[in-house]
């Protein structure tokens, strides 16, 4: 079984600034610490876009100060906040669709940044980069998995589905055309939520930082709450995809058993059946 961390929508932010008052830097260190304590053995990490708030130099070269000492190798993927020039300046090379490959499954990841989106923040695939990821998920074997940061369809906000993809539905349409795609992955929201649209199973990952309420219907793209932030975990197998939604600064306290749980004794656990 492959494990695979996804960590979306880390926001970072100029010095001394912050996101309803939460420290984005220190988010994201509990994150990466509770994946070092986790999840070492994790194959890839993926940062799936809003990388940085507002796409600056100076949030990026924060951002890869933080990229050290990771137990896995990462990819960068772009979000509707981040920037292409501010990005490329610092980390030396473009945004830009990718593929890895694990045992069971090609891991492709789309670019849904559109810079001159008409309201600014929803995201576009293009038609030579859908016929990529096409190319892509086709000629394998192996199934597929897409990791995109907008997500393909509305999942109830209406702030939030005014900007996802706009042209969600045809690339969820080529996708599920393909047959070959077990699970497209989203952030953008920040919620963990999952479902199928059109018959293609999708699933989005939360934000190591600031929460979309759980406010469903009207409401601003741009409402966000204190919760506790957090990250995905992917397993792949011969069997599918399993994703793992953690939750990080929850509760300090270690694990324990509950006696009613075990499974040692049938008679004890269940006295009074016969
Ligand atoms: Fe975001």
């Amino acid at each position: 079984m492959t494990k695979i961390v996804l960590i979306s929508d880390v926001h970072f932010t100029r010095p001394g600034t912050d996101i309803i008052g939460l420290d984005p830097e220190q988010r994201l260190a509990m994150v990466l610490d509770d994946v070092r304590a986790h999840h070492a053995d994790a194959e890839h990490i993926f940062f799936m876009g809003d990388l940085a708030h507002r796409g600056s130099r100076e949030e990026y070269a924060r951002l890869q100060h933080r990229l050290t000492d990771l137990p896995a190798p990462f990819t960068l993927m772009p979000g509707n906040h981040d920037r292409r020039a501010g990005f490329e300046a610092v980390f030396g090379h473009p945004f830009g669709p990718s593929v890895h490959d694990t045992p069971t499954h090609r891991i492709v990841c789309m670019d849904t940044l559109d810079e001159d989106a008409p309201d600014i923040h929803s995201g576009y695939v293009s038609d030579t980069q859908l016929a990529w990821a096409l190319e892509q998920i086709t000629e394998t074997d192996l199934r597929s998995i897409v990791l995109t940061h907008h997500p393909l369809g509305a999942v109830g906000f209406d702030g939030m589905d005014g900007i996802a993809l706009r042209n969600g539905a045809a690339v969820a349409q080529a996708l599920r055309s393909t047959a070959q795609v077990d699970l497209v992955i989203s952030g953008h929201v920040h919620r963990m939520i999952s479902g199928s649209l059109q018959g293609l199973p999708i699933a989005l990952v939360t934000s190591p930082c600031h929460q979309m309420p759980m406010a469903l219907g009207p409401g601003s793209s741009a409402l966000s709450v204190d919760e506790p932030g957090g990250y995905g975990v992917l397993l792949l197998s011969d069997a599918g995809p399993v994703l793992h939604d953690v939750r990080v600064g929850l509760n300090s306290a270690p694990p324990c058993e509950d006696d009613w749980s075990k499974t040692e004794d049938r008679d004890s656990l269940f006295p009074n059946q016969n």
